[in-house]
């Protein structure tokens, strides 16, 4: 089977993680590109998230997604909100008939590290003291995840996202976005390296 992780959220909100061991002639029975994208396995991640769309809600219209001025794809019907993340060899989406959603997935990695200082404010990097590099991965994650739920690009992750409390039992954490100046819950999940984390707002 290869989903690799399906959650039904609500009866309007579901997401999944593909693990993607099919070739792209299969995904290109069902989905097409939304664009020309030359690099073999870019193209290959892109048609599984289309696919994984339509696989969560069979009545998904795939051929209506349009992409907004900041890169975000979108349904102009408004009959579906979506989000769309890949790495690697997993394509993961979440699809709602009501809210807007945000997803991301990441590869744990050290580089994390070294690039912490440019996503983690001070008062992060006080607050939650002795970060490791999965938990870095996750807050990289729960702050992309936030950008994609948003849409509309132009997000400092060091200043317009501040995350504040993180709740390992619940699987959750809370940040502020200021752009909009509301608390939002982040919801993740961790399997061995990989971090999932998504948004319903
Ligand atoms: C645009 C961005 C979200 C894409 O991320 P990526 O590394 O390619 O990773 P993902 O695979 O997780 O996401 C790709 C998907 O995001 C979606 N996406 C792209 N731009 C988007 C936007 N502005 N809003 C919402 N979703 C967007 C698309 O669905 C895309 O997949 P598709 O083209 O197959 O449909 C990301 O590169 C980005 O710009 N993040 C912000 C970084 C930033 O501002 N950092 C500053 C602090 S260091």
């Amino acid at each position: 089977m290869p989903v690799f992780f399906q959650h039904h959220i609500n009866e309007n909100t579901c997401l999944g993680v593909w693990k993607i061991e099919e070739t792209e002639d299969f995904f290109l029975k069902h989905v097409t590109a939304q664009r020309e994208i030359r690099h073999p396995v870019k193209r290959l991640q892109h048609l599984a998230g289309r696919y994984l769309l339509q696989y969560l809600f069979p009545d998904f219209p795939n051929d209506e997604i349009a992409v907004s001025s900041s890169g975000r794809p979108f349904l102009n019907s408004r009959h579906f909100f979506f989000s769309v993340s890949h790495c690697r060899d997993f394509a993961a989406g979440i699809v709602s008939r009501v809210s807007e959603v945000g997803i991301d997935v990441e590869l744990v990695q050290p580089k994390v590290e070294k690039l912490s200082e440019k996503f983690l404010s001070e008062a992060e990097l006080r607050g939650f003291k002795e970060l490791d590099t999965v938990q870095r991965t996750l807050f990289w994650s729960v702050k992309e995840a936030v950008f994609k739920w948003y849409g509309k690009g132009g997000v400092d992750f060091r200043s317009d996202i501040m995350i504040y409390h993180h709740d390992p039992d619940a699987q959750k954490l809370i940040c502020f976005f200021h752009k909009k100046k509301i608390p939002l819950e982040v919801c993740y999940r961790i399997f061995d390296s990989l971090v999932l984390t998504w948004i319903v707002s």
